[in-house]
């Protein structure tokens, strides 16, 4: 049967200090409301997630994988989850140990599923059209059952935050074709070539294949993490399980999917697919990526909460306190963030520092 996992346990540092260590991005209320949804409110791009994936599955197929400290949050702001589809990792151990631990479990439960992987970090618009590829990368997996299906993206900058496939021979099946190869966050030098190329998609970090097939795939490239897996699902599911993961998870080598199983798999013919994903589609990894989800003015600011602007330009501006008032004035391309016990400043051009000012400020603490 169809199944999908939201990868839900990035730290999301880039939109700090909206974002903490025990916040991060996919759970906060950064999402204005979209007129076509009836949903009212501001709400989290998990909760968007989840949305999009009901659009396609019922909910008892739709698993969410996270770090054991988001579980509640996690549990709070999806009720619609089962809690036996919660998956929670003991400790960070990044995508390629969440995805392989997520493909074990569902296998378990399903032997021969096939299994959807989103990201929890998307803005995805219309969602109709999200769905329509979604079925295309499942429906491929009849024509070609062992493939890893990429779900690419049309891309529009040489960014360098992405991976990139590039599109080979035609397979017959619309909308998706072989992948002649995989670069996970290339240089600036050799995005800017890809993109001249016209032959590359990004990678939207969402993948479709048979459960089984990742895990086989981890076990040729990323043997330790098959082996401590496999060691996992052999308990009885309950205490026991649990257990061995919390001694087995924290050995494994922190790697992402996209280097350790599609960068290697993808230099085999045929062994990735990628199936073209026509969306508006937003990884809102950072300050400026965020804008394009705030209220806009004439003058090209961006802004969330209180604010008063003269003589400002293409700021973007967030304030998480109704009660606080932000006032620029001749302040132009700059992000300013206002939390109860914080205030970030900095130009747009300089917001991937964010990290950098993270790391100092625990520096003094
Ligand atoms: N469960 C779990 N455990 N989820 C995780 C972990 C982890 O250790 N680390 C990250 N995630 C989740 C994030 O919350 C996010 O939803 C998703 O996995 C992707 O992780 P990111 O850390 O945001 O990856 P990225 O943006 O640098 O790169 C990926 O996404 C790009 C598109 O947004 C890659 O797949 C790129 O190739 C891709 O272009
Ligand atoms: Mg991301």
């Amino acid at each position: 049967m169809r199944h999908a996992v939201i990868m839900a346990g990035g730290s999301g540092t880039r939109l700090w200090p909206l974002s903490r260590a025990g916040r991060p991005k996919q759970l906060l209320d950064l999402v204005a409301d979209d007129p076509s949804d009836e949903r009212s409110g501001a709400h989290s791009l998990l909760e968007e997630a989840f949305g999009r994936l009901r659009a396609v599955l019922p909910a008892d197929r739709i698993w969410v994988c996270t770090a054991a400290r988001y579980g509640e949050q996690v549990a709070a702001a999806l009720p619609d989850l089962r809690a036996d589809r919660l998956i929670l990792e003991p400790v960070a151990r990044d995508t390629a140990n969440a995805v392989g631990l997520a493909a074990a479990l569902v296998e378990d439960v399903d032997p021969g599923a096939e299994l959807a992987v989103v990201s929890a970090d998307h803005v995805i618009r219309p969602v109709e059209r999200f769905a329509a590829a979604l079925g295309a990368a499942y429906d491929a997996l009849a024509e070609r059952p062992d493939a890893l299906v990429t779900l690419g993206i049309r891309p529009t900058s040489p960014a360098t935050g992405f991976g990139y496939v590039q599109r080979g021979a035609a397979t017959g099946l619309p909308g998706v074709a072989e992948a002649a190869s995989f670069r996970e966050k290339p240089d600036r030098a050799t995005a800017e070539e890809y993109l001249a190329s016209g032959q590359y998609l990004w990678n939207s970090g969402m993948f479709v294949w048979r459960a089984r097939t990742v895990l086989d795939a981890l076990a040729q490239h990323l043997p330790a993490t098959a082996e401590g897996l496999r060691r996992v699902v052999a308990a009885p599911a309950g205490a026991q399980r649990d257990a061995v993961l919390a001694e087995v998870f924290p050995t494994l080598p922190k790697i992402s999917v996209d280097y350790a199983v599609l960068e290697p798999a993808a230099a085999e013919a045929g062994r990735v697919l990628v199936a073209d994903l026509d969306v508006e589609w937003l990884d809102v990894g950072s300050w400026p990526a965020l804008a394009h989800t705030l209220a806009g003015d004439e003058q090209g600011n961006a802004a969330r909460g209180l604010t008063v602007f003269v003589d400002s330009h293409r700021n973007v501006v967030f304030s998480d306190d109704p009660e606080h008032l932000v006032a620029l004035a001749g302040v132009s391309d700059c992000v300013v963030v206002h939390t109860r016990d914080v205030t970030m400043v900095c130009p747009a051009s300089e917001a991937e520092r964010v990290k950098q000012l993270l790391a100092a400020v625990e520096g003094t603490r």
